[in-house]
């Protein structure tokens, strides 16, 4: 299962690619919208961040045609860019012409099974189900992950599913239980998805432990 940052603070990420977890990252027009004036500087430097990686970047125009020519301008500026794209009704074909002119994808804001079984017949790379936006209103958002990993595995599809508007280390265990291919997690989830009292707890007894041998050089 592959573990996205959903952040475009460049800071953030050169810290979380440090221990080798990250295979990429998601923004979106909020994410750098906070990190000041210039998108497309920060877009590169995470870019290089990550070669290897995935990064997704949003589109922001509105209008289908717009938004067919800023996703070839957007994917043009890394090999490793995903487009993420709205799942609305108007982009649907402009998604079909993009995936058959081998754009990568990333299919965003989708609430639905249904929604999520037509990006999937138009192949895109992933779709991100947001699982946060439904339990904030009230509706049990891990559901669609569980259904969507038995309708694409029942008719083989190629799609990934990427959970998505994780809020807490409870969506991250529910993502991982549902069998996605991928997640995207904020930093102050990831954070405390890195710590567990009992492990500290552990480790100093352990060092108390080996302290009282009072034994210097080991082995
Ligand atoms: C995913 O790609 C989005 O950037 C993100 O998960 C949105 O989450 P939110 O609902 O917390 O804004």
């Amino acid at each position: 299962m592959k573990l996205f940052l959903d952040t475009a603070n460049v800071a953030a990420i050169k810290k979380w690619v440090d221990t080798g977890l990250i295979d990429g990252v998601t923004t979106n027009p909020t994410h750098l919208a906070k990190e000041g004036t210039d998108p497309k500087k920060r877009v590169l430097e995470i870019c290089k961040l990550l070669p290897y990686g995935e990064i997704s970047v949003e589109v922001t125009e509105t209008d289908p045609n717009k938004v067919y020519e800023q996703a070839k301008e957007i994917a043009a500026l890394s090999d490793n860019i995903l487009v993420k794209i709205p799942c609305h009704r108007d982009y649907y074909p402009i998604i079909a012409q993009l995936v058959d002119e081998d754009v990568k994808l990333n299919i965003t804001l989708v609430f639905s099974l249904v929604q999520s079984l037509f990006m999937c017949k138009l192949g895109v790379t992933y779709i991100s189900p947001f699982i946060g936006r439904w339990d904030d209103i009230d509706v049990e958002g891990k559901d669609v992950l569980i259904e969507l990993r038995d309708v694409i595995d029942d008719y083989t599809y190629e799609t990934q599913v990427l959970a998505a508007s994780i809020r807490g280390v409870r969506h991250l265990h529910e993502a991982i239980l549902s069998g996605v291919d991928a997640a995207t997690v904020p930093l102050d989830v990831l954070q405390k998805a890195s710590q567990h009292i009992l492990t500290d707890q552990g480790i100093g007894k352990f060092n108390a432990d080996w302290a009282k041998l009072g034994v210097k050089n080991f082995p």
